[in-house]
């Protein structure tokens, strides 16, 4: 028992000591300099999302009495790796970085590290390279409850086999990937029984939502009307899917998926024209990376709970988990959580 119980204290103690990442020392300035400075490289700010966690990561980060200092790539991995040169420039202390594709920075991160400044990967694994922290969401999970909803939706729809369009994210993203995974883990077992079948699929480039609505026209075209969901990624590609059914009147008469919880995509869901959305809890996730970045800068340890191999090294990371919405439980998620308010979501349907 005893044994048992040191044995415990023990992998406790190692998990600890393997989660933990320290700073790189940082640049020489940031023990003279009172106010850390936080580099925050996005990859885009097209989506709403983005911008909440642009805004929520400032203002915590702020709030502990740090500076930050933005920038946005617009999807352009030469731009991104300009972005993160200038931050090195202008002598940071730590940059946070989402990246545009994965691959792509891990030449701002070996940069980064020649001047001493250590890098969080933000939602976005950046692979092959030594990064130091990974901040993200369960990824994995998002693409299993996309795919979980809609095995259990389409086993209570009347007929035979079902029929399904999917839409991945981009390729150069390392989620996209992930979520797909995820989705193929639920759906395995009805595509190997032959109760369903993928009538077109395909990747949205950039997570553009019109060419969400490319890859739904082309399903139409393959398909005509005879599909009975449309597997969408995310709700930007759900948002160009959805405009693709509105003009051949099947908005609302088929299944379709997202994530995010977009306001647009939380609309069309009590209206009816979109069916589920993952709601990610981004306040949570921004608000620690903020801490652990200003952390980090102050030379302070960070804890990380899990770890992930990046191809490279087995990057400490930490994981925020994730909820599926439909218009069942809208209110005790999304709108009680105060993500979005009840009155902007029911506008078009007179709830409130
Ligand atoms: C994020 C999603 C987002 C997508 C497009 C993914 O990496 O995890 O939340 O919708 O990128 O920006």
């Amino acid at each position: 028992m005893k044994l048992r119980l040191s044995l415990v204290v023990l992998s406790c103690l190692v998990s600890i000591i393997t989660g933990l990442v320290l700073s790189r020392g940082g640049a020489k300035a940031t023990a003279a300099r009172t106010k850390p400075v936080i580099g925050l490289s996005l990859d885009t700010l097209k989506e709403e999302r983005w911008q909440r966690d642009r805004d929520t990561f400032v203002r915590r980060a702020t709030g502990l009495g740090a500076e930050v200092k933005v920038q946005s790539a617009n999807s352009d991995d030469v731009r991104q790796v300009a972005d993160v040169q200038a931050l090195i420039t202008e002598r940071v202390d730590v940059i946070v970085i989402a990246p545009h594709n994965g691959e792509a920075m891990a030449k701002a991160v070996q940069l980064a590290h020649e001047a001493g400044i250590p890098v969080i990967a933000y939602d976005r694994l950046i692979k092959n390279c030594d990064l130091d922290l990974y901040m993200t969401f369960d990824n994995l999970r998002v693409g299993e409850l996309q795919g979980q909803f809609l095995a259990e939706a389409l086993a209570k729809m009347a007929g035979g086999k079902k029929r399904l369009i999917r839409i991945y994210g981009a390729k150069t993203d390392n989620n996209a990937l992930l979520f797909k995974q995820g989705q193929d883990r639920a759906l395995d077992p009805l595509l190997k029984s032959g109760a369903l079948e993928i009538v077109h699929e395909d990747w949205a480039d950039d997570w553009k939502p019109e060419n969400g609505k490319k890859i739904a026209n082309a399903g139409i075209n393959k398909a005509g009307h005879a599909f009975d969901a449309i597997l969408a990624s995310n709700d930007g590609t759900a948002g160009g899917a959805i405009q693709a059914l509105l003009e051949e009147g099947l908005a609302g008469k088929v299944l379709v998926t997202g994530q995010d919880a977009d306001l647009a995509a939380c609309q069309r869901i009590v209206v009816g024209t979109q069916t589920m959305t993952i709601y990610k809890p981004l306040k949570q996730l921004a608000e620690q990376a903020a801490e652990c970045a200003v952390n980090l800068a102050r030379h302070r340890p960070v804890i990380a709970t899990a770890s992930l191999d990046n191809g490279q090294v087995k990057v400490p990371s930490i994981f925020v988990d994730v909820v599926a919405v439909t218009k069942e439980n809208m209110r005790e998620t999304v709108i009680k959580d105060g993500f979005h308010p009840a009155a902007e979501i029911f506008q078009s349907t007179g709830d409130k």
